[in-house]
């Protein structure tokens, strides 16, 4: 049975010029599970998300996508990615943004699924607004919609809910993963937020700085569906507490690669 596809990282490293963005990477997605990944700002994160989306190229080592090179996925419309800024075309209405990525994945017209995913992200009223008209929360949701609407098999996430309000935000975590968890996929999420990471992930992979390699890897063993209520758990409060050990004790020690900076 299909439950979405597996990616494969094997030491991974990547320079832009003499700035070393990625120090030998591991990273394995379980098909169908949801990772969140983690990390100081500028670890690398972006561009890890970047090359299994198969955007971005490797210095050294490789990214495998079900056993190929992640374009292959990509060019069957199989993959969806929502980028830090939301990347919305400026002249077309929220209803055909979220609808052109039907199309561009090579999909059926769908205007019921198109309007379902806008009112599930809170933007009923808004169907024919321009990206201009919305605050950066509401064109991330757009983002988001136009995301799942395709139902790719790998779901890459780059901090989705960054500029979205806390409530919004809130309500998104636990409104949106049964939408792809209906069908099988694979999920990557880069959050800033560690509730956000336990929440929602299966598992937690924390970066250091840069040159961003894998410090550890957290399993998240709490029940599924997970909802709001799980917050005030005390397996939940552990994890949290665990994940921002691990992210501590990465800054509180001495810089491990003094000369890298951009
Ligand atoms: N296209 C690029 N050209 C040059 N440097 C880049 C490019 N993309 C990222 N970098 C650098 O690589 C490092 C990692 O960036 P990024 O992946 O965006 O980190 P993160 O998403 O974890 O904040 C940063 O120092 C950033 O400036
Ligand atoms: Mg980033």
């Amino acid at each position: 049975m299909d439950s979405g596809p597996s990616v494969t990282v094997r030491g991974v490293s990547k320079t832009f010029g003499r700035v070393h963005a990625l120090d030998d990477v591991d990273l394995t997605l379980t098909p169908g599970s949801l990772t969140a990944l983690v990390g100081p700002s500028g670890c690398g994160k972006s561009t890890l998300l970047r090359m299994i989306a198969g955007l971005e190229t490797v210095t050294d080592g490789s990214v495998l996508v079900d056993g190929e090179p992640p374009d292959v996925l990509r060019s069957r419309g199989d993959v969806a990615v929502a980028f830090q800024d939301a990347n919305l075309l400026p002249w077309r209405t929220v209803t055909s943004n979220v609808a052109l990525a039907l199309k561009l994945a090579g999909r059926r017209p769908d205007p019921a699924r198109v309007a379902a995913l806008i009112r599930t992200v809170g933007l009923d009223g808004f169907e024919s607004a321009r990206p201009a008209q919305l605050s950066g929360g509401m064109r991330q949701r757009v983002a988001i919609a136009r995301c799942l609407v395709t139902r790719p098999r790998l779901l890459l996430l780059d901090e989705p809910f960054g500029a979205v309000d806390e409530l919004t935000r809130r309500r998104l975590n636990v409104e949106l993963p049964p939408i792809w968890q209906q069908q099988p996929t694979t999920a990557l999420l880069v959050t800033h937020s560690i509730p956000e990471a336990v929440l929602l992930a299966d598992e937690i992979v924390v970066m250091s700085r840069r040159p961003g390699t894998v410090l550890a890897t957290v399993p998240v063993a709490l029940e599924r569906p997970r909802r709001a209520s799980q917050l005030h758990s005390a397996a939940f409060h552990a994890l949290v507490d665990e994940v921002g050990d691990l992210l501590s004790v990465d800054r509180d020690a001495p810089a491990v690669a003094a000369g890298h900076g951009a």
